[in-house]
């Protein structure tokens, strides 16, 4: 390596320049071989910088979102679930929602993609830069509970409204008693018209009597839930089980 190049390097690593650095000597030799103006071989560097700062904070934006799993809109096999308004689903790729702080809620049973769905979104919004978080419903209360035992619920409840999307998993799994239930309330109220929720639920609403002891808050929480929102019914099969059925055969 030439003592100029290792120079170059050198105040590349020390500027934290890690896209430049495996970009630039062929750069330079096209643009000593004539075919690169000054101007164009900066752009064409800082471009480098550019797109790896941005995948970057892409990386860093999925892991903190703490998702499941990563899977994509695209992977998703519409024709597997009829019933489900492929257009509707798609057009909230746009993130307007986000925008508009509006909800969406996924409601069916187990394995019709509710999860998949509501990470395809994230990912979406993880790339978009917007701030994102996965939790399941289960954690989330545990969470709660766990900070207005120690005193630090107003701080937990301010972060989670900074967030842009929110999105809790698999509500209904466990009953919710009142306490719990007056906590999520307190979340969904601050959020409301503020951040968005994405929630699924393997039941319907005229269910959620089953899964939350007080009635009274269980509608609160609709309320709030639903007034900004595209609600989506999942009722096809199970898209695990078709997995299963072709390993059986
Ligand atoms: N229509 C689909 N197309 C492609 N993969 C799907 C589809 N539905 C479900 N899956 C896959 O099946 C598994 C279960 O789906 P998931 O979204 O976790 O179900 P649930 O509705 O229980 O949340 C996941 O691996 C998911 O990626
Ligand atoms: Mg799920």
């Amino acid at each position: 390596m030439s003592e100029l190049y290792r120079q170059i390097e050198g105040h590349m690593r020390a500027l934290k320049l890690k896209g430049m650095i495996p970009a630039y000597r062929d750069l330079s030799e096209r643009a000593t071989a004539g075919n690169l103006q000054y101007e164009e071989y900066l752009a064409l560097l800082l471009e480098e910088e550019v797109k790896r700062k941005t995948e970057s904070s892409v990386k860093t934006k999925i892991a903190k979102s703490r998702l499941p799993y990563l899977k994509t809109m695209e992977e998703f096999d519409f024709s597997y679930q009829p019933g489900l308004k492929e257009k509707e689903v798609i057009r909230l790729s746009s993130l307007e929602f986000i925008e508009q702080k509006g909800n969406v809620l996924f409601l069916g049973p187990p394995g019709v993609g509710k999860t998949h769905l509501s990470v395809g979104l994230a990912m979406k919004a993880c790339i978009a830069r917007y701030r994102v978080l996965f939790t399941t419903a289960q954690k989330l209360i545990e969470e709660l509970i766990l900070s207005k035992k120690d005193g630090s619920i107003v701080e937990r409840l301010m972060a989670y409204s900074r967030l842009h999307l929110l999105i809790i998993d698999e509500l209904g799994y466990m009953p919710i008693t009142r306490e719990q239930a007056n906590l999520l309330f307190q979340l969904i109220s601050m959020r409301y018209e503020k951040g968005s929720i994405i929630l699924t639920s393997n039941y319907n609403f005229d269910e959620w009597g089953r899964v939350f002891e007080d009635n009274v808050v269980a509608s609160a929480i609709i309320d709030r839930l639903v007034h900004h929102a595209s609600i989506f019914y999942i009722n096809g099969s199970s898209y695990r089980l078709k997995d299963k059925l072709r390993k059986g055969k």
